[in-house]
């Protein structure tokens, strides 16, 4: 069955690592035999900036009407101050489909890339609570502008949400066959919102007898993870800490560019993005490293099903690491799109002679 795949470039690098991470794709599937229709979608910036609009309208319903998958760039753009328009972008999409598990793995592909010292091994996931938190957007100012201002970003956290997020923690776990699920939080402060998680946390780990399940605050885990990621497989905590977490994992892997997430839904349609932003200073000059954009099509690609070429995605990604065939930040001298057709190449190798 052919899929049918919705791309959103978005701003700033966005364009430049999805060109390639849909150049790896085309190469997957055209050396598996699978079929894929691209159908390119302009929002971001440039449109915003020009129309006025972020997210059109019944864009939710074509996405869910007649994609398989949305594989998804970067927003972001200093020529737009106020981001209203990506927030209506990425929180539109991420809480009109319901992508409520945003799964973020931190694996280290190649030794040389961490910062740490003697680690040769570093794999787990983050899963982070991807529709309410802090991310809710409910709030206000009073007295805005005034030094009396009062401002007020309530976190949203509902039994329903921290339950799902929870369980599919567990699942996750069981699926990929680990042992063990840590859910972080702050629930020695912030007692109502994250002793909810808390509660949840142990209601929901009791039904998996065969997981460890441990708790810890989110600010031992930074702690932890920098001293030893090892101690982890899986990590369940909230959509804030989730996000700059996540960012820290990247750094334990060799960067941002190195990073992919999938927006899941696991009833429906699903989004997959880096985890990296729009990258304004790098924008345009073609050295954005695509492998965090290639490795999210990878993780596409399991998603739908394809896992053997989503395993060619990643040795081929390996095999660039180790002849040193990389953009910059890691020490290469490829450019953005010498790197995606290097992978391509040698994706294009798989195909039957
Ligand atoms: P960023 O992720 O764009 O960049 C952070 C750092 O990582 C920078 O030093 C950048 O040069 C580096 N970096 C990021 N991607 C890279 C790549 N592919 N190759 C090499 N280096 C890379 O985060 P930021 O600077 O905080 O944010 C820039 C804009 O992007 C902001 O508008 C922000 O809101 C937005 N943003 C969007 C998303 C998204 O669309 N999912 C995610 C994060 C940030
Ligand atoms: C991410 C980004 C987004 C987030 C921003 C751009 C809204 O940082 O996907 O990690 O905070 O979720
Ligand atoms: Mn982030």
């Amino acid at each position: 069955m052919k899929k049918r795949i919705a791309v959103v470039p978005g701003d700033g690098i966005g364009p430049e690592v999805t060109r390639e991470a849909v150049k790896a794709l085309r190469a997957a599937a055209e050396a598996g035999g699978h079929e894929f229709a691209f159908t390119e979608y302009d929002w971001g910036a440039e449109r915003y900036l020009r129309e006025g609009v972020s997210l059109p309208e019944g864009a939710l319903d074509v996405m869910r009407r007649e994609h398989d998958a949305i594989l998804f760039g970067a927003i972001g753009d200093p020529r737009v101050p106020d981001l209203k328009y990506m927030a209506e972008i990425l929180l539109g999409l991420r809480f009109g489909l319901d992508l409520y598990a945003n799964v973020r793995p931190v694996r280290l592909l190649h030794p040389s890339l961490t910062p740490l010292k003697d680690r040769e091994r570093i794999d787990f996931v983050f899963i982070r609570e991807n529709t309410e938190g802090l991310y809710a957007g409910l709030g206000g100012n009073f007295k805005k502008g005034t030094p009396d201002e009062v401002a007020l970003q309530e976190e949203v956290n509902t039994y329903k949400g921290v339950e799902r997020i929870i369980r599919y923690a567990f699942d996750f776990a069981c699926a990929r066959r680990v042992k063990r699920v840590h859910m972080a939080d702050k629930s020695n402060v912030l007692t109502f919102g994250h002793g909810l998680w808390l509660r949840v946390f142990a209601e929901v780990s009791a039904r998996y007898p065969d997981i460890e399940a441990a708790h810890l605050y989110a600010d031992n885990l930074a702690l932890q993870l920098v001293r030893d990621p090892s101690q982890f497989d899986v990590i369940v905590t909230n959509n804030l800490f989730g996000d700059i977490l996540s960012d820290l994992g990247a750094g334990l892997i060799g960067g941002l560019g190195l990073a992919p997430s999938g927006n899941i839904n696991p009833a429906g349609l699903s989004l997959f993005e880096p985890v990296h932003g729009s990258a304004p200073p790098l924008a345009g000059k073609n050295i954005a490293n695509p492998l965090g954009a290639v490795l999210t099509a990878a993780m596409m690609l399991e998603h739908l099903g394809l896992a053997r070429e989503a395993g060619w995605i990643e040795s081929a990604a390996r095999s660039s690491l180790e002849e040193g065939k990389t953009t910059t930040d890691l020490g290469g001298r490829l450019t953005t799109s010498e790197a995606g057709d290097w992978l391509a190449a040698r994706l294009a190798a798989h195909a039957r002679p």
